[in-house]
């Protein structure tokens, strides 16, 4: 052994044997010292546990938890469905090659796509969000033979190359040049027309001008447009009434497909098993994620047996090292199974019009809060200066959330350069939880100038 591997060894074994220390000051100095940003700062404090709605701090504090986690925890924290999955792949198996599988995937396959109109029956096991858009935009370039993806301004599809290529909502300066042939047209923000056209009724004028414009820019070689059902990063943009079935019409007219990304939206959030099911329209492919592991990494791209035998006489190729794993799929199989016993959607839509009738009662007592929109438990509340001139008021937002977060409720801030509280909390969550949180808000607002 020469000098340089004792050295290394002598270091490894110096740092096994370190005790990382429970003094939560240290800690901090090391989070500060070792993690590399990778957007807004850290919560300073630290989470010890989490059940439920509520995590567990390190200084004893209990906080319900409206953004299950990073909008994923769609059980609640540590669901016991969840932690007896983990455990049977842990005695089972965990990973393998990504061209062998466990019994548990035919089961998720087929229980999920029951839950699907027939046409979707193809199914992709990934691990996120960004991924499974991924697999999609490859499946729909592979199918057309073209190229160009639309997507909506406000969106958000994931950070890896095709996904932030077709992501609007932020984040996008300074990485240089994005996929070719990634387009955009104006999200349907019927508190902000795009076009400031409509106010009370919107007559779809923004989608008009948004299939002019791609017809106006496109090279001819459209291949898809992949949208969330409702944008969630972008403000909580809910389409208006025939939006979709408009859209779906126009792509069809131009044999561009349709990919819905419904990493938050599926498996019960918005009070139907998916938001699709609200709009009388069914997607070419459909990306899942988020709350289809609740809480571990999987995602799914799913679509129709014509698009995949097409797609494999072609030789479609998307190996990841985590495709199928038993260990996302065992708790997949879970979160699907409980989805369903639980009766989680429509549990969703009631508590959700719940929360929804308790944040219009703020909405009378506070001028600031402008809007309030969503389906089932993704709801938002956009923050304003005034009514009248509905300028968004980031700062007061801020200032409201570090309140709500003081008293005890987690509350995500999303909206891009809008000001907008994005509520969606565990669809497991009680009336009397959602009782406190309103409570809190309630607090918030009063004491926050
Ligand atoms: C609608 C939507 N799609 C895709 C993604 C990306 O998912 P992931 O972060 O798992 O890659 C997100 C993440 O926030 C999302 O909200």
């Amino acid at each position: 052994m020469n000098s340089d591997n004792r050295e290394l060894e002598k270091k490894a074994n110096s740092t096994a044997n370190a005790a990382i220390s429970d003094n939560t000051d240290e800690l901090w100095q090391i989070v500060d010292e070792h993690l590399l940003h990778y957007g807004r700062d850290f919560v300073r404090e630290f989470i010890t546990s989490a059940s439920g709605p509520y995590l567990h701090t390190a200084t004893g504090r209990s906080i319900i938890d409206f953004s299950s986690g990073q909008m994923c925890a769609t059980l609640g924290h540590n669901h016991p469905a969840i932690l007896d999955a983990m455990q049977r792949s842990a005695d089972s198996v965990i990973h393998l090659d990504s061209t062998m599988l466990s019994p548990s995937i035919a089961h998720l396959a087929k229980e999920l796509c029951e839950l699907l109109p027939p046409q979707l029956s193809k199914v992709l096991f990934l691990n996120t969000g960004a991924e499974s858009n991924e697999a999609a935009i490859r499946l729909a370039k592979l199918y057309t033979g073209c190229f160009e993806i639309i997507g909506l301004t406000g969106s958000w599809h994931g950070t890896t190359y095709g996904a932030a290529s077709t992501t609007y909502a932020h984040g996008r300066k300074g990485y240089g040049p994005g996929m070719p042939g990634t387009i955009a047209i104006p999200a349907p923000n019927c508190y902000r027309c795009p076009l400031g056209q409509c106010q009370t009724s919107c007559n779809l004028a923004c989608l008009d001008f948004g299939f002019e414009y791609i017809d106006s820019v496109s090279v001819g070689s459209t291949a898809a447009m992949l949208i969330e059902p409702i944008q969630s990063a972008g403000g909580i943009i809910v389409p208006p009434e025939g939006y979709m079935e408009k859209l779906r019409a126009l792509c069809d007219e131009r044999s561009i497909l349709l990919i819905f990304d419904e990493a938050q939206t599926g498996l019960g959030r918005v009070g139907t098993n998916f938001a699709f099911e609200q709009q009388a329209v069914v997607p070419d492919i459909l990306s899942l994620s988020k709350t289809l592991g609740a809480g571990v990494p999987l995602a799914a791209t799913i679509t129709s047996k014509e698009i995949a035998d097409n797609t494999r006489e072609k030789g479609y190729s998307h190996y990841t090292s985590h495709a199928s794993d038993p260990l996302t799929v065992e708790v997949g199989l879970a979160v699907v199974r409980t989805l369903v016993s639980e009766q989680l959607a429509s549990r969703a839509d009631e508590i959700g019009q719940y929360l929804m009738s308790g944040l219009q009662v703020l909405q009378d007592k506070y001028e600031s809060i402008g809007d309030l929109r969503g389906r089932g438990l993704l709801l938002g509340v956009e923050i304003v200066t005034d009514r009248e001139s509905k300028t968004p008021d980031k700062e007061y937002l801020a200032k409201l959330s570090q309140r709500c977060f003081e008293l005890g409720l987690n509350v995500n801030r999303v909206g891009g350069p809008l000001a907008v509280w994005r509520i969606a909390p565990p669809l497991t969550i009680s009336k009397s939880e959602m009782d406190l949180s309103l409570e809190i808000m309630d607090e918030a607002f009063s004491s926050t100038k």
